[in-house]
């Protein structure tokens, strides 16, 4: 099988880590670039650890693009009590040689697009974050969001979530962004799978595959092995999730996860709503004939289940260096 050519859009963060390993690291995907948006952590310390990661896996060829500071409309709320005050765990990495593209996200982001498609390539775009960058994409460049080949975004839940009691994180920092990037592959009919919270905290990592991993001692084992540390420190149990890294992670094992597809909504106003990505399970004809908002325009594959420990392993088996 050619390697699968994909996109990272991120805000690096723990588990953005872990899933820029995976994508730089694993001979099924040709990471073609990288974009970073304000979200876990603020914009320049995203971009510093996005290089970091990089730079530790050998991947300086891999351009990154700087992107939106901030969201759409809401103002920037981090997630450093998640991540660390760096947003990378504090692990305490030397600064990265590496600089970012001389372009700017959404640039880059076409250019990669368009060579893509030029080559009769299907891209496969990751968003990992705040969709801000992508929702500006579909705004600035829409024949180029046109030919996304396919988008696997991490964010929302059906049952679950993080950031409020209804939302998760991704979305509820920015909202109209979700919306937007959801209407534009209803318009542009780009497929687009939702790797939400109902699967993200499946795959975990133990604390002796950490030790497997410090054993390995390599500068990617050290950092895999310090990522995952770090979250099981803070949550004080013994098997952290890889969470963005599961949405790379189905590329690879497609048969891991069982998806639906499902009318998605994201809700902007509600008072303790705001954000929840509203998917509709609801299968009588009778009701939706009869539902006055009439279905969502974006139907997404939304995931429901997935094998956690196969992800996970697929995770360590590939910062361990034996994939
Ligand atoms: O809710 C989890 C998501 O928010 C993950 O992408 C995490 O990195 C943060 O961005
Ligand atoms: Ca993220």
């Amino acid at each position: 099988m050619p390697a699968i050519p994909v996109v990272l859009d991120v805000d690096t963060g723990v588990d953005d880590a872990c899933a820029l390993l995976l994508a730089a690291l694993h001979p099924g995907l040709d990471l073609r670039a990288v974009t970073c948006v304000g979200g876990n952590a603020p914009l320049a310390d995203v971009v510093r650890n996005t290089l970091t990661v990089l730079e530790t896996a050998g991947r300086g060829d891999v351009p990154v693009g700087v992107g939106a500071a901030r969201p759409l409309l809401e103002d920037p709320v981090d997630a450093r009590h998640v991540h660390g005050s760096d947003g990378m765990a504090d692990l305490g990495m030397a600064p990265p040689t590496l600089v970012p593209d001389a372009r700017s996200a959404l640039d880059l982001l076409r250019d990669t697009i368009e060579a893509a498609a030029e080559a009769g390539e299907s891209l496969t775009v990751v968003p990992l974050a705040p969709m801000t960058n992508l929702a500006l994409l579909a705004r600035v460049h829409p024949a180029a969001f046109s030919r996304i080949g396919r988008i696997v975004f991490m964010g929302g839940g059906v049952e679950i979530s993080n950031a409020t009691a209804a939302a998760e994180f991704n979305v509820f920092h920015d909202p109209e962004a979700t919306a937007m990037v959801l209407d534009a592959c209803a318009e542009h009919e780009v497929p687009v799978t939702m790797y939400g919270l109902d699967v993200f905290y499946e795959p975990l990592v133990t604390d002796v595959q950490v030790a497997a991993l410090l054993e390995v001692d390599t500068p990617v084992a050290r950092l895999a092995a310090g990522l995952i540390s770090f979250h099981h420190r803070r949550f004080a149990n013994a098997g952290a999730t890889i969470g963005d890294a599961g949405a790379v992670g189905i590329l690879l094992e497609p048969d891991a996860v069982r998806t639906e597809r499902l009318p998605v909504r994201v809700e902007l106003t509600g008072t303790w709503t705001r954000g929840r990505t509203v998917v509709d399970r609801r299968d009588w004809s009778g009701h939706l004939a009869h539902d006055p908002h009439g279905l969502a325009p974006a139907m997404v594959d939304v995931a429901l289940e997935v094998d956690g420990p196969r992800i996970a392993d697929l995770w360590v088996r590939t910062v361990g260096g034996q994939v």
